[in-house]
């Protein structure tokens, strides 16, 4: 089968609550996380890897996704899908059913992978990619037999085995993965309050459908702003930027976008500044600066700062005398 037959479904209509505030007015595959918007990497690595169909499934802040992508990516055929309601990643994909036909490999939208795709895409098994992690409990958790899942629970209370799910998955016969949510959408059976993907995945697994589990250990997540930064730093280490400011030091790694305007300032080590962002006279590390933001006199590490949001802060002036003792922490300061 050639790799090009494929259809990637990418699912990006959640709401994204964990990354809030930065979700109420931005989708969360649009923030950006080293020198692009989460989607960016995403659609990069299924052109690299020779997918030209993409199906993205949009809902919430829908447009914007739209706009972005119809700008940047000109070159691959992208169907879109309107999920209106976010009622779970199983009914997401179950709605690609008429868009897509022959084999499909499902990326999640908040997930960027270090993986070599070739080996879903190559593969004569139908495969899903798993990662021992320390707490399964949040994740889709398989069991394996004889190098394949005998069995497939969403966020078990009590796993099994620590081999979570992460997010590529590849079938060869997509019409069997979508009679499977098909069967599950009609039942109205629901897990944590959503239609899951690893349900149907389970009920063909219970029906003897065969799936590989890939170990891969490239897994970043974007879902929360711990993850985010560190998927951050994981992008800027591995590609080695070598950006240029006005009258600044720049602590590599670093991601300065040649449309932003750097002056007076110390950047990095783990900082990312966005398309037309402005930083002046402040310190910044281990943090992302989305596109168009402004930072003047700040000293910021570990912080996400939106598109086009200014922060600025205080330059104090001060006359201090002899024996003077002055501190702007409180916290050896008796009450
Ligand atoms: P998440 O479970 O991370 O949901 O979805 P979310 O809305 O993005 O984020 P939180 O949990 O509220 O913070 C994983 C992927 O599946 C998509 C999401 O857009 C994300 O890319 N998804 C999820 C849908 O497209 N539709 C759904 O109904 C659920």
């Amino acid at each position: 089968m050639s790799k090009t037959e494929f259809t990637a479904v990418v699912p990006v209509a959640g709401t994204g609550t964990r990354l809030r505030p930065h979700t109420y007015t931005y989708p969360k595959v649009l923030l950006t996380v080293g020198d692009k918007p989460i989607i960016g990497h995403i659609l990069d690595d299924l052109s690299a890897a020779g997918i030209k169909n993409v199906c993205l499934v949009v809902g919430y802040l829908g447009e914007k996704i739209r706009e972005y992508v119809a700008k940047n990516y000109k070159g691959l055929a992208v169907t879109y899908i309107e999920q209106s309601e976010q009622k779970g990643l199983g009914h997401a994909i179950w709605l690609t059913r008429r868009a897509v036909a022959g084999p499909v490999v499902v990326m999640l939208g908040d997930t960027i992978l270090d993986a070599d795709l070739d080996v879903f895409l190559k593969s004569k098994d139908d495969c899903i990619a798993v990662k021992e992690v320390a707490d399964p409990r949040r994740f889709g958790v398989v069991e394996t037999k004889g190098g394949y899942i005998s069995a497939m629970v969403e966020k078990p209370e009590h796993p099994k085995t620590n081999l979570a799910i992460v997010g590529i998955y590849s079938f060869h016969n997509s019409s069997a993965l979508y009679n499977s949510l098909g069967r599950l959408v009609d039942s109205g059976r629901t897990t944590k309050g959503e239609i899951q993907f690893t349900d149907a995945m389970a009920a063909m697994v219970k029906e003897g459908h065969k799936i590989k589990p890939v170990p891969i250990d490239g897994w970043y997540d974007c879902g929360k702003p711990e993850t985010l930064l560190e998927t951050n730093r994981h992008i800027l280490d591995k590609k080695k930027f070598s950006p240029k400011a006005k009258n600044s030091l720049i602590i590599p790694p670093v991601y300065i976008s040649p449309t932003a305007k750097v002056t007076n300032s110390i950047v990095g080590p783990y900082a990312s500044i966005g398309d037309g962002a402005r930083i002046d006279s402040s310190i910044i590390s281990d943090s992302i600066v989305n596109e168009n933001a402004s930072i003047v006199n700040m000293n910021l590490s570990g912080s996400l700062v939106g598109p086009s949001a200014a922060v600025a802060g205080r330059k104090d002036q001060l006359n201090v005398g002899e024996n003077s003792e002055i501190r702007f922490d409180r916290t050896d300061c008796e009450a």
